[in-house]
């Protein structure tokens, strides 16, 4: 069971909804019916109902593919980061040349590291709301600007203290994206690799430099200027990204309709999200298409697909089972678990607790 802290996108909400929707999959079609284009049309009307543009779940036949549960995905960190401490509902971490604290609700134990280190910080985020409703930082020693310059796994970006706590980069996916690059690396082609919800882009800097065809879609428009900033920090303009600014579910169901195929699809949604023209993105009531729809954009040659979820009251059983019904008959293996960070101390390098971050599941063709 995961708990943890909003992300972008994401509202705070009663919890979720249409659970139901995936036990009424028996007697759908077999096969994805396109609605009238009248239909599709009229949902358009209003922006609310536009994530509506939709289509049944495909009935899959064939074995589940062969699966290895539990796997923890674990990091001691990477690059400019890593976990220092964590306890008493916080985390103390670097991120370059800056320690920072920020609440961190799985952290039920003591802190390791004398109070005094974890009060010496160049950054804490207060939990205090503004007028805005926006969280807001301390920073102890002197004022910082609002960006820094970072890099994980040879890719430069900013650093940025945002709202809600964020420093601009999830860095528990660093598990996921070594995996990634690796797969481009090795493929001996150019990849094409579809980032949903990229946020900052680094994974989507990650693949690109590695060789991949990036196709980045996310529904906020300052998010993906932070990620086209990070391209530009990195001198990576000439690197094959598209940056796309649309609701994820949209964007694939297009994709689908057009014949579109990517070899590595990364999804790592929100609870709650709202595309840009107001699409209505709920965990529990569309991961079920979401998954069906990524299934039918993979090419043959597929390299995976990854889904993180966070912040939802479920285990990853819930998520490993829909991943293997939805690519059953596709062979191959579905792996989930969790992605966790093991602090590392001061030096970066002195194992400690795991600190759970979020649920995954991956399918993989071997
Ligand atoms: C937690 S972030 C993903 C982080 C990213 N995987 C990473 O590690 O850098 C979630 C992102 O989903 C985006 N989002 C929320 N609802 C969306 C929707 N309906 N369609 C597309 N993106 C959405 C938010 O703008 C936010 O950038």
């Amino acid at each position: 069971m995961k708990q943890r802290e909003r992300r972008p996108g994401q509202k705070k909400t009663s919890g979720p909804a249409g659970e139901s929707r995936r036990d009424d999959r028996a007697g759908r079609p077999a096969k994805p019916v396109a609605r009238p284009a009248a239909a599709r049309e009229a949902v358009r009307e209003t922006p609310a109902a536009a994530a509506i543009v939709s289509r049944p779940l495909s009935m899959r036949t064939g074995e589940r593919p062969l699966e290895r549960v539990p796997v923890i995905l674990e990091s001691l960190g990477a690059g400019d980061f890593h976990l220092i401490d964590s306890g008493d509902g916080q985390k103390l971490e670097q991120y370059g040349p800056y320690r920072i604290v920020r609440p961190e609700a799985q952290a039920l134990w003591r802190p390791s590291l004398a109070p005094q280190i974890w009060e010496k910080v160049d950054a804490a985020f207060t939990g205090d709301t503004d007028e805005e409703g926006t969280g807001r930082w301390r920073f102890p020693k002197a004022a910082l600007g609002e960006t820094w310059p970072l890099n994980l796994l040879g890719v430069d970006f900013l650093g940025r203290f945002t709202s809600f706590r964020h420093v601009g980069v999830f860095p528990e996916q660093i598990v996921h994206w070594s995996w990634m690059k690796e797969q481009v690396e090795k493929a001996g082609r150019p990849l094409k690799v579809l980032n949903l919800f990229g946020y900052t882009g680094v994974a989507s800097l990650v693949a690109a430099a590695a060789g991949a065809e990036v196709t980045h879609v996310d529904a906020s428009k300052k998010a993906i200027g932070w990620a086209r900033e990070n391209q530009a920090l990195g001198r990576m303009e000439k690197l094959p990204i598209r940056w796309i600014c649309e609701d994820a579910m949209k964007f694939i169901l297009r994709e689908e309709r057009r014949g579109s195929q990517y070899d590595i699809i990364l999804t790592d949604p929100p609870k709650f999200g709202r595309g840009p023209n107001g699409e209505v993105w709920h965990l529990f009531e569309h991961l079920p298409l979401m998954l069906d729809v990524c299934r039918e954009i993979l090419s043959p040659r597929a390299a995976g697909l990854v889904l993180t979820a966070y912040s939802i009251r479920a285990s990853f059983y819930s998520i490993h089972e829909l991943m293997r019904e939805t690519m059953r008959g596709a062979g191959g293996a579905v792996e989930s678990g969790e992605l966790v960070i093991r602090e590392a101390g001061l030096d970066g390098k002195t194992p400690g607790r795991a600190l759970s971050t979020s649920l995954f599941s991956r399918w993989v063709p071997k």
